[in-house]
């Protein structure tokens, strides 16, 4: 195979009180990326026209520049790769944009090379490609990305991740428009925390992860709590309050902010509901005169595919 195109996926990290921890993958929305092998051994990128194309061309300095280059040298080959990139997930917006691109590029040479990587490889060039955009990278993002559903990363430097199952939701995704970078969201956090929020915070997401994977919705309710992150970084959030309790009150399973935000998401087992929510939040921001866009996906249990 000389060239793949692909889609790879938006992603929910965090998941509430999942911190660094939980992922989901989402159908949409996604980016393209096309792969060419070329017979010099180098990396070139093109970035192809889209509302989110302002990311840069220099391999070095791209997510899925650095872990093409760590691939061809690595596995010394003797050929490079053209990468296209059209973005259809915006940058800084907590959908895991900057992951995306790290995976779906990982994602698109291990087919060109014949499926020669592990997983482990994979989530390995992955993760370097998430060290451009932030310090200290996490797996939250390219975990779920690559390997499709809800993952727990259990371990980053070991990269001791796995899938745990989770049944068919619709997740209304709430962009307004404004930035947030991760490490500035980040840099906001507390760096200690009590260890009274901590026993609460580890029984939610125990008791969340056993609420997917046994398929019961109400305890998926009452552990989606996050009381660390999200009291924080939600003050950065213009209506996180009045978007989160009208969701709620519409008959969302949870909400909160996706990633490092400022999206939002709610977790529904309904359609119509999802769509609630997205109408309310659009009216919301059009009111307050603040651009959003919204998406409404369901779980995508296969990561990147191929188009
Ligand atoms: N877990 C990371 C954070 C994800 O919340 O900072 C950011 O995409």
């Amino acid at each position: 195979m000389n060239k793949i195109k692909i889609q790879s996926p938006a992603t929910v990290a965090n998941l509430s009180c999942g911190f660094d921890i939980l992922g989901l993958c989402l159908d949409k929305p996604y980016d393209e990326i096309e792969v060419i092998k070329i017979d010099e051994k180098k990396v070139i990128i093109d970035i192809i026209d889209s509302p989110y194309s302002n990311i840069p061309d220099n391999p070095l300095e791209n997510t899925g520049g650095v872990p093409a280059l760590g691939i061809i040298k690595d596995f010394n080959l003797d050929f490079g790769f053209n990468i296209k990139i059209k973005k259809g997930i915006p940058l800084c917006g907590g959908m895991g944009s900057s992951a995306s691109t790290a995976s779906g590029v990982v994602f698109a040479i291990n087919k060109i090379l014949n499926q020669k990587l592990t997983k482990k490889e994979m989530l390995k060039y992955a993760l370097q490609g998430e060290s451009v955009s932030v310090t200290d990278a996490h797996a939250d993002n390219i975990a779920p990305c690559l390997l499709g559903g809800l993952t727990l990363i259990r371990d980053t430097k070991s990269l001791d991740i796995m899938k745990i199952p989770i049944s068919d939701f619709y997740v209304s995704l709430i962009h307004p428009h404004f930035h947030i970078s991760t490490q500035d969201a980040r840099d906001i956090l507390p760096k200690e925390i009590k260890l009274s929020s901590a026993i609460k915070q580890w029984g939610n997401i125990g008791a969340l992860v056993l609420g997917f994977s046994s398929k019961n919705n109400s305890l998926i309710k009452r552990s989606m709590n996050d009381i660390i992150i999200e009291p924080v970084r939600s003050k950065l959030i213009k209506g996180f309050n009045e978007i989160k309790n009208r969701s709620i009150e519409l008959g969302a399973i949870g909400c909160s902010i996706s990633g490092s935000g400022p999206t939002m998401f709610a977790l529904c087992d309904d359609k119509n509901i999802a769509e609630n929510i997205i109408d309310f939040s659009n009216s919301f921001y059009k009111k307050n005169n603040i651009g959003c866009d919204t998406y409404l996906s369901n779980v995508n249990n296969s990561g990147p595919s191929i188009i």
